[in-house]
């Protein structure tokens, strides 16, 4: 009787110092996961924070586009003033030859190409297009602007 009393206390007992053990063990686990899971959403806002800080200057979408698809070309500025630009006789985008076009002419220049300009139709979606019609024009008003 007495014995079994005591073998059921040191199993209790037992089982208790494992029960506290795995939760803590369980504690390290859950809080490590949870730091974990707050590092990917801490990247994910500040990498959400940083594409709107960068559509956002000027509230011009078409800029970034403009400077991954045609500043090779046309410089960052639009001014034509780089090397390819140079040898390809690019027009200044803030000349009054390209900014009298209609925002379709522009449209239909950068979709289909224009001489030695490759169209963008198949690799810029209408309304990256549209943004950099937009953008197109901002460039001349920010130039009226500085002068
Ligand atoms: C491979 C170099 C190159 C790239 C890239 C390029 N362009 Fe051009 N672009 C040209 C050339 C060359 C011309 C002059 C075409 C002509 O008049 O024959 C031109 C002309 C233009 C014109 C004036 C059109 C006119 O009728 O006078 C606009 C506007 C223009 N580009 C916008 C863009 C935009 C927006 C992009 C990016 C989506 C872009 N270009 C990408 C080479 C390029």
């Amino acid at each position: 009787m007495l014995k079994r009393k005591i073998g059921v206390g040191l199993n209790g007992s037992d089982a208790n110092t494992y029960g506290e053990t795995s939760a803590k063990e369980r504690n390290v686990l859950v809080s490590s996961v949870l730091t974990v899971t707050l590092v990917i959403v801490w990247l994910l806002v500040g990498s959400a924070t940083v594409a709107v800080a960068a559509s956002a200057p000027g509230n011009d979408p078409g800029a970034s586009t403009f400077e991954a698809h045609c500043a090779t070309c046309h410089a960052p500025d639009g001014s034509g003033n780089t090397a390819v630009g140079k040898s390809m006789k690019i027009p200044d985008l803030h000349s009054a030859e390209v900014q009298k076009l209609s925002d379709a002419q522009l449209a239909d220049v950068i979709a289909n190409g224009k001489g030695l300009m490759p169209g963008f139709k198949s690799s810029l979606s209408k309304d990256e297009i549209d943004a950099l019609v937009k953008h197109v024009h901002q460039l001349a008003e920010k130039k009226a602007m500085s002068q």
